[in-house]
């Protein structure tokens, strides 16, 4: 149960609360901690806030996605990543475990984490969505529109210095165009003042392993934006 200033933390940065009451919140976020006595401010640490948004990501009802979700996906990784990589929604074996790209798309993308010199643990991996559409269809503009404060919050935390966007949908999801993965590829992207590259879904590359070399490319693209070469 979030108490008063948890909720209006949220309320702040754009996330409708399931449990949102008639009465407003009247206690200023952040507090006023130069009045304050210690141990009054309600989110002492990082992990405050990563734990606050996790409820309220599992107990998000913002859209019909939460009726035939097993449980939501959050997230995982490293919470001081210099990468991040955002895909478009789970699928079932995400669904069932609450861990983004666990399949084989997700052994995929841990074998080109590993080809650019990256564990998994010290990215960070989250999806447009987090809740699995039902049968794999695309994400419904509502439901992008609904979710993607999560994701904002979850930038805003990170502060990573690249996103990469896996695949067309994440792509036009994020940036709010519809131009082909083509023209998206091999430009250098803002999502909310933070770089963004676009490459292939893993999914796409199990089913067209010539891209892959595109693919690579990209990653190094995005190795230099990292590295600020
Ligand atoms: N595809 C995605 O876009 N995300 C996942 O988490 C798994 C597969």
């Amino acid at each position: 149960m979030l108490n008063a200033r948890q909720r209006q933390y949220l309320e702040a940065i754009g996330v409708t609360l399931w449990e949102r009451r008639a009465a407003p919140v009247a206690t200023p976020y952040p507090p006023d901690t130069a009045s304050g006595s210690p141990g009054t401010q309600a989110f002492p640490g990082e992990g405050s806030d990563w734990s606050v948004l996790e409820e309220a990501v599992r107990g998000c009802t913002k859209c019909g996605l939460h009726a035939t979700r097993t449980q939501t996906v959050f997230g995982v990784g490293s919470h001081t990543a210099r990468w991040m990589f955002v895909g478009e929604a789970p699928g079932a074996d995400e669904d069932a475990k609450g861990e983004p790209f666990v399949g084989r798309a997700g052994q995929l993308l841990n074998a080109m984490l590993f080809a650019i010199g990256l564990k998994r643990e010290e990215v960070y991996i989250a999806n447009v969505l987090k809740c699995r559409p039902p049968g794999n269809r695309d994400p419904q503009p509502g439901e992008v529109e609904s979710c993607e404060p999560y994701l904002l919050r979850q930038i805003e935390l990170i502060r990573p210095r690249l996103i990469v966007a896996l695949g067309r949908h994440a792509a036009h999801s994020l940036l709010k165009t519809e131009l082909p993965l083509a023209r998206l590829r091999g430009q250098q992207l803002d999502y909310h003042g933070t770089p963004l590259v676009v490459t292939y879904h893993p999914a796409y590359l199990l089913r067209s392993p010539t891209d892959k070399r595109k693919a690579w490319e990209d990653l190094c693209r995005a190795r230099r934006v990292v590295d600020g070469a």
